[in-house]
């Protein structure tokens, strides 16, 4: 078979090295991928979002299956156009992706099929905005309803943050267009989870567990980020509250869209937080999650062509899908000064020492090759993935090989996964 991959991130590249264990590949492309990814497909200069060209490579590559990776060309239909041109594609179509391109809509969603989510209103006008932040329960949460690179949630302390946050996101318009609609929540505490899961329309098969790290600082300090760190299995997922979320949340979302007529097929990310009153749905997104397909996929047992195409084909139900009984922590190597100022073009050193073993990974996000040399290329730069026999281990691991590379600007979180030992604690 021939894959092709659409994407660039960490993400990609951990789904670039699930898809070249598949027997089933012989050729693996990636649109437009990165230095890593080019060690295992051949990378075309495509951007995500160029449709027209994307269309045509797999044609004239006689593509069998295209990965549609990124939410920016799930949310704008790409699945729809390969599809359109005869071309098989994994990734939900353009009319099921809104489950993650508008926040209104999956938080209408779940109000009309009773899936626990935090209390919200919808706004298209600021000035009604404004009125209801008079009197709303601090603190409040303010999303733009569209995409925002993650970026487009704001929780609010005071009254005056959130008039400010009314401010940038529906008139100064930070996250454009997103911010033509805002979703305005009930803030919520709790230990977070990512949960994803394969889907064919009818039926959902669950991953393993995974938490990220979103703050940029230690101590979750710092800005939102797009992750820094995932450890997977989470030790705060326990049987009960699967069993929950399997009956409550889960299928019902899957059930939700088909009765919509919004059939998803592909990856849906349930990201939860596990309040007192049981788990809540704090957002959807209609993808793998940056950096939890680096925990989740390295530990996957099943062949993920198999797995996706029985997502196409509606034949999930005959999948046995099972993960490894070890555990993953990824530690992200990013540019000092990511999310907001950072400088490029740095060069890497130590790749190679991740040659060779088996239960290190070492994930490319932002970087280029030139002359066999490596250099940094975004803020987000490596991500270095661990396995062991339990957290603790992987994390020990983790970090061990984090001193494997070098580069100027270099700086990681140094607490990702403590919540490990809180855990160990409390067990
Ligand atoms: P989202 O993009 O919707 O996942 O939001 C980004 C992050 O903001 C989440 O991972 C949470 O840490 C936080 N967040 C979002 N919604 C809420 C909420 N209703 N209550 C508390 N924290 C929230
Ligand atoms: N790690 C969160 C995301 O992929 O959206």
């Amino acid at each position: 078979m021939k894959v092709l991959i659409i994407g660039s991130g960490g993400r990609e590249h951990a789904i670039a090295m699930s898809v070249k264990r598949s027997k089933r590949v012989e050729k693996i492309y990636c649109a437009p991928g990165n230095a890593g990814i080019a060690q295992l497909a051949e990378c075309v200069p495509i951007g995500a979002m160029e449709f027209d060209k994307q269309v045509a490579f797999a044609k004239e590559k006689e593509i069998d299956l295209v990965i549609v990776a990124p939410d920016d060309p799930l949310a704008g239909g790409l699945v729809d156009e390969m599809e359109k041109a005869g071309i098989r594609a994994f990734g939900p179509r353009k009319n099921a992706a809104v489950l993650e391109g508008s926040k209104a809509f999956s938080k209408d969603l779940m109000k009309k099929y009773h899936i626990p989510t935090a209390a919200y209103e919808n706004f298209d006008d600021p000035e009604k905005a404004v009125k209801y932040l008079e009197t709303a329960k601090l603190p409040v949460v303010l999303k733009a309803d569209g995409l925002a690179l993650g970026k487009g949630v704001l929780i609010c302390r005071t009254r005056e943050e959130a008039m400010e946050g009314v401010q940038k996101i529906m008139l100064d318009k930070q996250f454009g267009t997103a911010g033509n609609k805002m979703v305005i929540e009930e803030f919520m505490t709790g230990r977070e989870v990512s949960v994803l899961s394969f889907v064919d329309g009818k039926t959902i098969k669950t991953m393993t567990s995974a938490q990220d790290h979103k703050r940029a600082r230690d101590g979750d300090q710092g800005l939102n980020t797009g992750g820094m760190g995932t450890f997977s299995p989470s030790p705060f997922y326990t049987k009960e509250i699967d069993a929950f979320c399997q009956e409550r949340i889960y299928q019902p979302t899957v059930d939700a869209m088909a009765k919509e007529g919004r059939k998803f097929q592909g990856v849906i990310f349930f990201g939860l937080m596990l309040t007192e009153d049981g788990p809540k749905v704090l957002e959807y997104n209609a993808r793998f999650g940056d950096p939890e397909a680096q925990v989740v996929l390295p530990r996957m047992k099943n062949d993920i062509i198999d797995v996706m195409e029985a997502c196409i084909d509606g034949t999930l139900d005959q999948v046995d899908l099972q993960f490894e009984d070890n555990a993953a922590v990824c530690v992200i190597l990013a540019s000092d000064g990511y999310p907001e100022k950072y400088d490029k073009g740095l060069e890497i050193t130590g790749l190679e020492q991740f040659e060779g073993k088996e239960d290190y990974y070492c994930f490319h996000a932002g970087t280029k090759e030139e002359n066999g040399r490596f250099f940094t290329n975004g803020g987000r730069v490596l991500g270095i993935t661990a396995l062991g026999e339990n957290l603790m281990e992987a994390r020990k691991n983790a970090y061990l090989a984090t001193d494997w590379v070098a580069f100027d600007n270099k700086y990681m979180r140094h607490d990702i996964g403590n919540a490990i030992m809180e855990a160990d604690e409390t067990s």
